[in-house]
């Protein structure tokens, strides 16, 4: 039988790493070889995510996990705390990240892409696994050029730890490469209570970020012009619908050398 991928989850027990562990042990050419966490220390993954045990336990610490098992990929759902010195230290210890986790800044991702080329070693940073919501941003890069305005409403549970979401700063990143400023014509603006006009962007996208039991995560893009708006918009509903996207880019990391930033690159 040809090797399968040896894949290493951390934040195993949390409601991405549940997801994850259960997509990876559908795969044939995927094999679960070491969960990550701090909660559950000792307890096989299995039990935990699908009732039944699968011979992997979760242990605490992603460095002995690195330097103890031959591990080819690691897929990071953990927190934003955390998430620049777990990528750098899987390439540092010669694995490939599928970095799931938001919350990562400019110069981070800097760091991690000069470290991946430097050790020549695929890396793969998404902040939405979902092809819906990638398709979303595209389409709302592409409207940009079309609409003088626009504003983000982004909307997720509310134990997220970071605002906005990184999909909505992915969004606005790429509504900007088409045009600089949005709301040209915007006259000024006084806030009666601070934050009612969200977060700004330097190209003037407004972000709104909602935070409530029940939502997974979903963005509305709205875009102006004289007379018209268009809205653009996408809901995860379960976060199953973040799996093919997940498990594409572990594969996609194993045959491919590249950082790369944005599902969209390899869709
Ligand atoms: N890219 C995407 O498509 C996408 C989709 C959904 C969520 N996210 C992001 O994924 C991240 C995780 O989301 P979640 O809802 O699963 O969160 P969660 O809080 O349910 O899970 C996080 C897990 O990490 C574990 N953890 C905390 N500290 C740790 C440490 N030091 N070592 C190992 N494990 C540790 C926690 O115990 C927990 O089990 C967030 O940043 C979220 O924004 C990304």
């Amino acid at each position: 039988m040809k090797d399968r991928i040896k894949i290493a989850v951390t934040g195993a027990c949390g409601k991405m790493g549940q997801s994850v562990i259960k997509a990876v042990n559908a795969e044939e050419d995927l094999q679960l070889v070491a969960a990550i966490d701090i909660i559950n220390n000792g307890k096989d993954i299995g039990e935990i995510v699908e009732n039944k045990s699968c011979g992997v336990l979760i242990e605490n610490s992603l460095e002995n996990a690195l330097k103890s098992k031959q591990i080819d990929v690691v897929i990071d759902f953990t927190n934003p705390d955390l998430v620049f010195q777990n990528s750098m230290l899987i390439l540092e210890n010669g694995a490939r990240p599928v970095i799931g986790t938001t919350g990562l800044s400019e110069n981070q991702l800097e760091e991690i892409k000069k470290l991946s080329q430097e050790k020549n070693i695929g890396a793969l940073i998404a902040p939405n696994f979902a092809t819906g919501a990638v398709l979303m941003m595209m389409f709302a890069q592409k409207a940009a050029k079309y609409f003088s305005n626009a504003e983000i409403i982004e909307l997720h549970h509310n134990k997220k730890k970071d605002a906005p979401s990184g999909t909505a700063i992915k969004t606005a990143q790429l509504m900007t490469q088409e045009r600089s400023e949005f709301g040209k014509d915007n006259c000024s603006e006084v806030e009666l209570i601070k934050g009612s006009r969200g977060g700004v962007t330097e190209s003037n996208i407004h972000i709104h970020s909602v935070r409530l039991p029940g939502f997974i995560a979903h963005q509305e893009v709205i875009l102006g012009a004289e007379g018209q708006a268009l809205t653009i918009r996408h809901d995860s509903f379960d976060r199953i619908s973040f799996m093919p996207g997940v498990i594409l880019s572990a594969r996609h990391v194993m045959k491919n050398n590249e950082f790369i930033y944005g599902l969209e690159n390899i869709l």
